[in-house]
């Protein structure tokens, strides 16, 4: 069956919700992020609450967010340590001037975040979200070098596949086609190495794989000329690949080469930090230190915006002189530091801790990849990926050939309306799906959302014809 927007699929065809009037009218004064506004007013979805592991849209209808929100409600919405904590902050002072001083809850969260960093990573800025952080990373590189006697040391590799974030420079770093080429041309000086997911094909373990696409980072920092080459920017598990996981070889061959070469190792975990992987960070979980790391959503889970650059304190003795040497980091921002959000992320991260939440998304993560792995059954799915409890599903047209669907994946994009009318919230690419939820939920949790996946699933297959 061709699945084509604006055409009716019977049961299928029938809108998510009924947005008013209205609701339509505005929803094409603004935009959803990356989708088509027709697509959105045919399939409105307008939530107007959340509290734990669910949201209502404006119909009353209920779904279950497995991705608690975009990868970012780790401890569910609307924690009530999270409100507490906003309470007692908005009492006391929401803004401090940023040009003048700094908040004393935003002491806290340095020193915070320092501690459950690794290694020396105690040199702290807090920002209004991922991009930002990635943005401030790049910067603080980029001065790094010229403060250090290496000022011809400026460009930055990344993956082909990858997101590191909507601003120009993030957007430089990412790897994604589709989410780049609109805006091209970009800034110079970016550059790009296949992840190991395009290439695992070739070799005869996903490790041997690993190993060949790794040492591509040398190859291309020799090519270049490691002169001018600042930093790999990389996510320990890539999202927009899939959920790719790789090796720890992969990512310790990546540190030796930065070693070799005095370039930054910048982990970008946005998605993969506060507890998900089984580790406050990604890095953790692999046991390799970077010298930066770049983080966001998890850190308030999702109640406000916000992110965080965590860099090697020696690296900021660069930054640090006399007044007349001029010599401190060039960068601000008017939310940068804000005391609302530095509340909010300090309450995340010790409620982590307090409730032991890394175990706790080790352990759910083993039960919650046991049950993907059932779904095999249908015969689409090639591979369940990921750590703790960040999983991606990659579907395949034959199991057993691993042939995958060709690129308008019907399959997924069928998937996309049968688990909101299942009420369920999927990320789905469509080639395959991602699910992390929130580490408030169970074992009955995982359970109910599964079994919602399962039903999803089963009406999608039905729908493209592959039952
Ligand atoms: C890995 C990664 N890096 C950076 C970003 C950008 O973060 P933000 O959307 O908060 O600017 C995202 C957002 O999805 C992300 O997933």
């Amino acid at each position: 069956m061709q699945l084509l927007p604006g055409k009716n699929f019977g049961d299928y065809g029938k809108q998510i919700m009924a947005a008013t009037e209205r609701q339509k009218r505005l929803l094409k004064s603004t935009f959803i992020d990356f989708k088509q506004t027709s697509e959105v007013i045919r399939d409105s979805l307008i939530f107007e609450k959340a509290k734990g592991l669910y949201c209502w849209d404006t119909d009353g209808k209920r779904y279950f967010d497995a991705i608690g929100g975009i990868f970012a409600a780790v401890l569910g919405h609307r924690h009530p340590r999270v409100i507490e904590a906003m309470k007692r902050q908005m009492e006391k002072m929401t803004l401090a001037p940023p040009l003048h001083g700094i908040g004393d809850i935003t002491l806290d969260l340095i020193e915070k975040l320092g501690e459950v960093s690794p290694g020396n990573l105690d040199f702290v800025k807090s920002f209004s979200g991922g991009s930002e952080s990635i943005e401030a990373a790049m910067k603080f590189a980029r001065q790094y070098f010229k403060q250090t006697g290496q000022p011809g040391k400026y460009k930055f590799i990344s993956l082909y596949l990858s997101y590191h974030g909507g601003t120009f420079a993030a957007m430089s770093a990412t790897g994604s086609g589709k989410r780049k080429t609109k805006f091209e041309p970009h800034m110079a000086g970016f550059l790009k190495v296949v992840s190991p997911i395009q290439y695992r094909d070739r070799f005869s373990s996903w490790e041997e794989t690993n190993r060949f696409c790794a040492r591509m980072f040398e190859d291309v920092i020799i090519n270049e000329g490691p002169e001018t080459v600042a930093g790999i920017i990389i996510e320990p598990i890539c999202n927009t690949a899939g959920i790719v996981a790789p090796t720890h070889e992969y990512l310790q061959i990546l540190r030796d080469t930065c070693n070799r070469y005095n370039v930054m190792l910048i982990f970008d975990e946005v998605l993969t930090g506060f507890a998900k992987t089984g580790s406050m960070f990604a890095a953790q979980t692999y046991g390799i230190t970077p010298d930066i790391i770049c983080s966001g959503k998890g850190l308030s889970s999702g109640a406000l915006p916000m992110g965080a650059m965590i860099a090697r304190e020696d690296m900021a003795d660069a930054f640090y002189g006399a007044v007349e040497d001029d010599v401190q980091f060039a960068h601000g921002h008017t939310y940068a530091g804000n005391p609302l959000a530095s509340a909010v992320g300090l309450a995340v991260i010790e409620e982590i801790i307090e409730n032991k939440l890394c175990e706790k998304a080790e352990k759910l993560g083993s039960y919650l990849e046991a049950k993907l792995e059932g779904l095999k059954k249908y015969g689409v799915i090639r591979e369940v990926r990921g750590k703790g409890i960040l999983r991606g599903i990659e579907f395949v047209r034959d199991e057993k050939t691993m042939e995958p669907f060709p690129r308008d994946n019907k399959l997924g994009t069928a998937l996309k309306r049968t688990s909101l009318k299942h009420g369920i919230i999927l990320r789905i690419d469509p080639d395959w799906f991602a699910v992390a939820p929130p580490l408030i939920a169970d074992e009955p949790d995982i359970d109910e959302m599964v079994d919602l996946i399962e039903k999803s699933l089963r009406e999608a297959l039905m729908i493209t014809g592959q039952t």
